[in-house]
């Protein structure tokens, strides 16, 4: 199965700035940075260009999954699908995507079933303490307040950072945790990693920013 190391994911949300083709350029930017400096670049797109974008060589996973059966379901996001696609794992329960206790059970296992990777998100400490019992691969704390912000939760608010990790490492020493929200300099990167975060989740510093190709490279430097 594949697992990411200290991954930079880098959630291209449904900014207008990657529509179309342009999301065929900011993947190919990713997957160069990824080839020039060999740390693991991970990109979410919007679901519908799953099959398009894991054409190029880098690790594609899904923004959010539904819990609905493969077959007669009409409108959802189903897993086996997004595999099918070639995603190798997917977001669960962003903060602009809530989903119910018992479907995060649910999809962590199904994804764990699959191979892919399940990456869960919770909002604050007590969502972390439950979602990290569900022993999913990643878990990011993203502190919804501070999203888009351009401040960075590494900074802003480092204790729920370095709280998060010994909330985990109590609970289920295997996840990783990795941390996103604001950030948008190698600096949040470095100090993300000083509180033990093992991977960074990103969108608009990335997507909002004159270069992508540079600022992935800068991001991802600290993260080789
Ligand atoms: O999924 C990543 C995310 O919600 C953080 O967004 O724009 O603050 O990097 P942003």
């Amino acid at each position: 199965m594949i697992t990411f190391n200290k991954p930079l994911i880098i959630n291209l949300k449904n900014y207008s700035e990657i529509s179309g083709d342009n999301s065929i350029r900011i993947v190919e930017d990713a997957k160069n940075a990824r080839l020039m400096n060999h740390a693991d670049i991970v990109v979410a797109p919007p679901p519908s260009s799953i099959l398009a974008l894991s054409k190029i060589a880098i690790p594609i996973v899904s923004q959010h999954v539904d819990d609905a059966a493969i077959g007669a379901t009409t409108g959802f996001i189903v897993p086996e699908i997004v595999k099918s696609y070639g995603a190798v794992g997917s977001i669960i329960n962003h903060s602009e995507h809530k989903i119910e206790y018992l479907q995060i059970k649910s999809l962590v296992k199904r994804l764990r079933d699959l191979e892919m990777v399940s990456i869960v998100c919770a909002a604050d400490l007590d969502e972390v303490e439950k979602t990290s019992r569900l022993s999913p691969d990643f878990l990011a704390i993203e502190p919804p307040e501070l999203i888009g912000k351009g401040v960075a939760v590494s900074k802003a608010n480092p204790s729920i950072v370095r709280n998060s990790v010994k909330v985990v490492k109590r609970v289920s020493p295997a996840v990783k945790v990795i941390c996103g929200a604001g950030i948008v300099d190698k600096y949040d990167v470095e100090k993300a990693i000083e509180l033990g975060a093992e991977g960074i989740l990103i969108s608009s510093g990335i997507v909002k920013s004159s270069s992508w190709y540079d600022k992935i490279l800068e991001l991802a430097s600290v993260l080789k």
